[in-house]
């Protein structure tokens, strides 16, 4: 089955109790067991699991190529709980534009958990392979990356882990599973925001882990969000559910139009750089074409000129919201330095756009009205 096809029928078995077709929302925290608790072969508690999860858990698997997935509150909430269950005393080489939220976590608590981190330039592997030490446990690759999206060869990071015996984890939000497919480019894991494009409508907040196997790291892992409580909600569960069915054709037409939004904004006398992954120009052009089946709809943009001139187009524009987050239907556009705060790496004339359902060509007028102000 092709990944547009799977993402429509995985776990949509018609309900077996009502013959519903859309899949029935399980509210309930508590579910009946035998007096002695140890006989459960079903649901105990919603903080342990829940069936409307279940369901998100098997469309998240089969989409991704995985052996199983688990669904977590938040992306931040699945990135924390696998980080917990690497090997005290280990180090983990980050991509060094991880989103900011990963990085500020690295320096934040991975002293609590035993952890060391680098960040690493994972568009080369040479990098990486002089990078790993006898004590990296690690690798956490993001691709295309949040904002800048540099683009990283799972395969090339594959290809130095496994001899290494090192997890490889690919944070692929951006790529989402209709363009990306880690697992079967040799990561043992793959981190959503499912937040972004798998929910898709900015009304739901989660997070997913994919699996290649399912084995003590996955158990490990399972446990570490039954006793800390990052479980996916049972409605969140449902809405990123229904987002999955609707995920490829909303990701090839926000592919579509961000690949004519990036042409057009390459070629404009306000632009210094265009970073999209599908523009020839861009340094990560030939891997994506490898790895990926398109280029995606996030972009980002810098303006000729300083920090006020890019905070001037962004509060021009009409049909770009100012607002973070990204994925949605709606197109969005944030000054990323602005909101990552003091020491952010982020260039101060840099724009990241999420390109929404509208029409590429009255995006595209919102953009040239909005440059003509700067
Ligand atoms: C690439 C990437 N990974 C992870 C996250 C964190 O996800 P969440 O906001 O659902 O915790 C984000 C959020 O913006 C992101 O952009």
């Amino acid at each position: 089955m092709r990944p547009e096809t799977r993402a429509v029928h995985v776990a949509a078995e018609v309900d077996p109790e009502t013959g519903a077709v859309a899949p029935p929302l399980h509210l309930s925290t508590t579910f009946e067991h035998p007096a002695d608790s140890t006989l459960i072969d079903g649901y105990l508690y919603q903080r342990y699991a829940n069936p409307t999860q279940d369901r998100l858990e098997r469309a998240l698997a089969a989409i991704d190529g995985g052996s199983a997935a688990l669904a977590f509150a938040s992306g931040m909430a699945a990135g924390s709980a696998l980080l917990q269950n690497l090997p005290p005393g280990g180090e983990v080489l980050m991509a060094d534009d991880t989103y900011f939220a990963f990085r500020k976590l690295a320096e934040r608590f991975f002293a609590r958990w035993g952890l060391t981190h680098r960040l690493v330039d994972m568009t080369s592997p040479d990098a990486v392979a002089e990078a790993i030490g006898p004590d990296t446990v690690c690798l956490w690759a993001e691709t295309p990356s949040n904002p800048r999206l540099k683009v990283t060869s799972i395969a090339a990071l594959a290809a130095l882990a496994k001899p290494r015996d090192l997890r490889l984890v690919v944070d692929a939000t951006f790529a989402t599973p209709v363009l990306l497919n880690p697992i079967a480019l040799g990561a043992d894991v793959v981190l959503h925001s499912t937040t972004k494009y798998l929910g898709g409508h900015s009304d739901a907040m989660g997070g997913a882990l994919v699996f290649a196997e399912r084995g003590a790291w996955f158990d490990a892992i399972l446990e570490t969000r039954k006793l800390q409580g990052g479980i996916a909600s049972p409605f969140a569960s449902w809405l990123i559910l229904r987002g999955i069915r609707t995920l490829a054709p909303r990701v090839r037409w926000q592919s579509e139009s961000a690949l004519k939004i990036a042409t057009f904004l390459e070629g404009h006398e306000r632009v210094s750089c265009v970073h999209y992954p599908g523009l020839t120009s861009h340094s990560g052009h030939a891997v994506a074409g490898r790895e990926m089946r398109d280029f995606g709809g996030m972009l980002s943009v810098e303006v000729a000129g300083d920090r006020a001139a890019a905070l001037r187009v962004a509060s021009a524009l009409k049909l770009f919201l100012n607002a973070t987050s990204l994925g949605g239907y709606e197109s969005l556009v944030e000054h990323r330095e602005s909101v990552e705060g003091k020491g952010s790496p982020t260039p101060a004339n840099l724009l990241r756009l999420s390109v929404g359902l509208e029409h590429s060509d009255d995006l595209i007028d919102d953009l040239a009205q909005a440059l003509r102000q700067v």
